[in-house]
């Protein structure tokens, strides 16, 4: 761990303030150097005050630090700041991590969506990457992607009542305008799924829609800020469900009720092709079918998709 990291390890498992010299003999470092990472620990966001006894974490009811997680404290990799939480999970998983180990950070110098586009990822949002393995051929992985963005769906309608409905291949619209957006990765033993990473990028308090006109966040469209960490132990309740109890035909179903692609003319963009027709229906894997303007059928299990 980085001293930031054992630092902010130690006030979250303390019961009160934690002085400089503690924190200096745990590292091994002068207290002045403690009190430097202290300064860039405050600057990141992360509310700790400083008195002559020492440091202290004030409560934040949106706290997004591991023992704000209570039974999955352990199991939460907080980040103020990173390039991307999917590049923190994949180290995680590459090292064994248990099942819904999760980065979460609170902004992103390089948050990335689909097709290499850069993903907005100010202070205020949730970017969490989590990982998963579940027993399951790598042919139903992009079932996992279409799940979790019906567990983010539902729970957008359940808790916050927001008019949440699913886009190929799992965007998550509001009034047409994008809320929230799924991407992942994965790596494989044979033909099995050793683990999936699902990078989830949800437009809270932040406000992307200055600078992209399809976004949307919640805090604009229900005029009032939302808590994230509410939000984030919701979905890996009902992710976490979900994968433990993996019903793929359940899924596709789900997926059809909910979502706003199929019966639209749409444009599929792949990394080797573009393909236009009308969406008729997701198969087996979760690829989308397409009816082409000859009358075949044309199956696409990647891209991005654009509803005409
Ligand atoms: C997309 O819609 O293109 C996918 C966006 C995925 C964004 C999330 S934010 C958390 C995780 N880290 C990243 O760099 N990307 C994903």
């Amino acid at each position: 761990m980085k001293p930031k990291q054992i630092i902010l390890h130690m006030l979250s498992q303390a019961d009160g303030v934690v002085s400089g010299e503690v924190l200096s003999l745990e590292l091994g470092v002068s207290r002045v150097s403690i009190w430097k990472h202290i300064k860039g620990l405050v600057q990141s966001g992360i509310p700790i005050v400083s008195s002559p006894k020492g440091y202290r974490l004030t409560h934040d009811p949106d706290s997004l630090l591991p023992w704000a997680f209570e039974t999955r404290r352990d199991r939460i990799h907080y980040f103020p700041e990173t390039a991307s939480t999917m590049d923190e999970a994949m180290a995680l998983a590459r090292k064994g991590c248990p099942d819904f180990t999760v980065a979460v950070a609170q902004r992103q110098t390089r948050g990335r969506g689909r097709m290499q586009r850069i993903w907005l990822s100010a202070d205020g949002g949730l970017y969490f990457t989590v990982v998963v393995r579940p027993d399951i051929p790598v042919m139903l992985a992009g079932l996992v992607n279409l799940a979790a963005a019906i567990d983010m769906a539902n729970l957008l309608r359940s808790l916050l009542q927001v008019d949440a409905h699913l886009k190929w291949p799992n965007d998550i619209l509001v009034d047409n305008h994008k809320i929230c957006g799924l991407l992942s990765q994965m790596e494989a033993e044979g033909d099995q799924v050793a683990h999936m990473n699902i990078g989830i990028g949800l437009n809270v308090n932040n406000t992307p829609e200055t600078e992209d006109p399809i976004a949307i966040s919640l805090k604009v469209l229900l005029g009032r800020p939302v808590a994230r960490r509410e939000i984030l132990v919701a979905f890996l309740e009902a992710f976490e469900k979900r994968i433990l109890t993996f019903d793929p035909h359940g899924v596709i179903e789900e997926w059809r009720s909910g979502n706003i692609t199929l019966g639209q003319k749409v444009r599929v963009i792949t990394i080797k092709e573009m393909v236009e027709g009308t969406a008729v229906d997701v198969d087996v894997q979760g690829g989308l079918i397409l009816r082409l303007a000859d009358g075949t059928r044309q199956t696409v299990m990647h891209g991005d998709c654009f509803h005409q």
